[in-house]
């Protein structure tokens, strides 16, 4: 057997511009709620909404083409594309169209659901089959349209989504691993704090035989429960991790934890000790975009030459499932 390993490289970034934002101050025209209450509970004042010709397919195909080229590749070097997604254009998967959206002829493609924690998950995925050298070159995509699942009327949770895509470039790399150390965790006993469930009805389809005859519904959370969840799960998970690639919290140069509440970035950046500078926030613009967020994030700190390469970053993803998890590794070539 090959026992040979190599080495993962995260050599690009992209993400897709939605045009229309939806502010505070709209939302208290469409529910109950004032600027003042989200600003205070979450950091959230403005969140970005997919068109009615959006897609996940162009808005993920936007994000990865730009990862792409940003990694000095073509499309048709890409091997596999995996998206992370809740909201797909098509329940059998969004990724092949993602695949076609962007010419990537020789890729093989497919979803991962995993929500909030989609995205790390994703990438952990893609760097066991660089590692195993099955394939050199992989997009991950992140992307979601949450406005889709949102239940416009429920004031609880609609001010928090926002929808969004963002990807990366891991590449085979011949010098060394880059990514130190991953964590994975789920807690199928908690799967009701946070869901868009299959909800069941039934329907006589002939004889005795009866068929279900249910739909998805939106997102229903209790927020108290994830955010408790939250603050204790997320630092826990970054320590293990940190603690498995051999390094301390003052080798992280940024911390990009899903953007999912202000209160659990600072509450998870304080128990680390991680000063605020440090720590990627771009909830104020965007609110939570589910599957997007750290891509979209990760990507807007590249673009904007805060993130360089060499840098030291800790991901945490965590959410619905419940599902967390953690990756820590270098940017760049
Ligand atoms: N505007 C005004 N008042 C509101 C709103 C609103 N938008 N939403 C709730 N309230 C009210 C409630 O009705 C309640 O009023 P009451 O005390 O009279 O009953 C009060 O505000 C407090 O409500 P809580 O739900 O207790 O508010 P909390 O301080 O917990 O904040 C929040 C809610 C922001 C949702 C918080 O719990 C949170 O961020 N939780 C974690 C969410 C999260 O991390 N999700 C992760 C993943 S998402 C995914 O995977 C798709």
């Amino acid at each position: 057997m090959n026992q040979q390993t190599y080495g993962v490289a995260f050599t690009g970034s992209g993400s897709a511009k939605l045009e229309t934002v939806l502010t505070n101050e709209q939302m208290t025209r469409v529910v109950d709620t004032s600027d003042e209450w989200i600003t205070t509970r979450t950091g959230i004042r403005q969140r970005h909404i997919a068109n009615v010709t959006d897609s996940i397919r162009s808005l993920g195909g936007e994000a990865a083409r730009q990862a792409i080229a940003s990694a000095g590749l073509e499309p048709a070097d890409i091997d596999l594309i995996i998206l992370a997604t809740s909201t797909p254009d098509d329940l059998f998967g969004s990724a092949c169209q993602i695949q076609h959206e962007i010419g990537a002829a020789r890729a093989v493609a497919f979803d991962i659901t995993a929500a909030c924690s989609g995205f790390v998950f994703s990438l952990v995925t893609a760097a066991q089959f660089i590692r195993t050298g099955a394939y050199q070159n992989i997009v991950v995509v992140g992307a979601d349209l949450l406005s889709r699942l949102t239940d416009w009327s429920d004031r609880r949770t609609c001010v928090l989504f926002g929808d969004g895509a963002g990807a990366i470039v891991m590449q085979r790399c011949e010098t060394g691993d880059r990514l130190l150390s991953f964590e994975m965790h789920s807690d199928g006993s908690k799967n009701d704090c946070l869901n868009a469930a299959y909800k069941h009805e039934s329907a006589p389809l002939v004889d005795d035989i009866t068929i279900q005859n249910g739909q998805f519904t939106p997102v229903d959370m209790n927020g108290r429960e994830v955010y408790r969840f939250a603050v204790k799960r997320v630092p826990e998970v970054l320590e293990k991790s940190l603690f498995h690639a051999g390094i301390s919290t003052d080798d992280v140069d940024w911390l990009i934890l899903h953007q999912a509440n202000q209160r659990i970035l600072d509450a998870a950046a304080q128990r680390l000790g991680i000063p605020a500078e440090r720590v990627v926030s771009n909830m104020a613009n965007h609110g939570n975009t589910d599957a997007a967020s750290i891509p979209i994030a990760l990507d807007e700190w590249v673009r904007t030459g805060k993130i360089k390469a060499g840098d030291t970053l800790a991901l945490s993803g965590f959410g619905a499932g419940l599902s967390w998890g953690a990756a820590i590794l270098k940017w760049g070539q």
